[in-house]
């Protein structure tokens, strides 16, 4: 081994250095002792980034946590031998980065000599996929329901019509018991038929946008909590409602608002297992109406956090179907709104939703 390396720990100058600072991912190398021979700039930011006079020359084991050393160290260890590369199956969450590793043999004079271990920082490509996902399902799920609702609808207005021709052909029996039962089945199909019929017309119009409605957020809150009232859920469940007077309207078309609201709503007496309090308050900042509804249930553990937004995602698999809160974020969304989850000291989940407020033509 060259014996400067141990006095000079740093091999790369110059250009080098300078290429490896260039990269947009944070690397180190060692040597075949394990002690830091190379560290750019990047790797010098960050949560986990540590100044480069501080770490070259010395051994990893001082460097790194325990817990980091213990992880990298075997591996570190087998590329050496092997001269194979290792890319990380998993990821590392570090300061709220997400990062992908991979450990790289460096090959001079036939043999490993080094190992070049470098972090890409994936935290916003991850969540932008996280996005296009839960988009593309949402959409998947919006186009599904829309097919299955058109082609439901062919088939019932077929045996609608059967019915009716049944019923008329009955309806001239001799008997008038026989009669006046064929009468009271026409009119179940034809009641149970009209029921589907608007439910199909319904689901089409819920995958087609609405624009430029306008909702009043304290009557559809009234209306939610009205329709709560009864259900199990919020057995014992306090709602503590604060309703500023003279709310302008907000834009957004108030079936959409009442279902965000009800899906909220449930999740929070869903959480406080029906007892609790639910507080929602309402108030006005500028262009925005923001409608805050807080519990005091458990709360959303720090690991869901990043999910709960997501289609299908729950924690609940019996229950729930991991819906509610896609599609309220998606009818905020498509209104110019937006619900997040807010941070807070307090114990349990508060949730935000904010909407554009119509504004007044003049
Ligand atoms: N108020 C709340 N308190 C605690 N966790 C919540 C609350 N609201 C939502 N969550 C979490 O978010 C997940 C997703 O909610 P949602 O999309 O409505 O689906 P579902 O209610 O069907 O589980 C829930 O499974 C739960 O883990
Ligand atoms: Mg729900």
């Amino acid at each position: 081994m060259a014996p400067s390396a141990q006095r000079s720990p740093e091999i790369l100058s110059g250009l080098g250095a300078a290429i490896l600072d260039a990269l947009p991912l944070s690397l180190y190398v060692v040597d075949r002792d394990l002690r830091v021979v190379a560290w750019n700039r990047a790797r010098e930011r960050g949560p986990i980034g540590k100044p480069r006079r501080r770490v070259l020359g010395r051994p990893l084991a001082q460097i790194l946590t325990a817990e980091g050393y213990r992880q990298v160290e075997p591996i570190l260890r087998r590329v050496f031998a092997s001269g194979e590369a290792h890319e990380e199956t998993s990821e590392t969450r570090a300061g709220g980065r997400l990062y992908h590793g991979g450990r790289l043999p460096v090959v001079h004079g036939g043999k490993v000599s080094h190992v070049l271990a470098k972090y890409d920082d994936i935290t916003e490509r991850r969540a932008l996929e996280m996005q296009v996902i839960a988009s593309d399902r949402l959409a998947f799920l919006g186009q599904l329901v829309a097919g299955v609702a058109h082609e439901i609808a062919n088939p019932l207005a077929g045996v609608a019509g059967c019915a009716e021709a049944l019923a008329s052909l009955a309806l001239q029996h001799p008997e008038p018991a026989v009669r006046q039962e064929a009468e009271s089945f026409r009119d179940l199909v034809r009641g149970e038929v009209g029921r589907c019929e608007r439910l199909v017309k319904s689901l089409l119009e819920t995958a087609r946008p609405k624009i430029g409605e306008a909702a009043d957020v304290a009557e559809t809150v009234r209306s939610v909590l009205r329709l709560l009232e009864r259900h199990p859920a919020f057995a014992r469940v306090k709602v503590v409602s604060q309703m500023p007077d003279a709310l302008p309207p907000a834009q957004i078309d108030p079936d959409s608002l009442r279902q965000v609201v009800l899906a909220v709503a449930l999740n929070a007496g869903r959480a406080m297992k029906g007892s609790g309090t639910l507080r929602i308050r309402a108030s006005r900042t500028g262009a925005r109406l923001v409608l805050d509804l807080a519990d005091n249930g458990p709360g959303v553990a720090r690991a869901v956090r990043p999910h709960i937004f997501e289609p299908f995602f729950t924690t609940s698999p019996g229950e729930g179907s991991g819906l509610g809160l896609a599609i309220a974020r998606s009818l905020l969304r498509r209104a110019g709104g937006d619900i997040v989850l807010v941070p807070r000291r307090a114990r349990g989940a508060c949730f935000r939703i904010a909407l554009k407020r119509v504004r007044k033509r003049t």
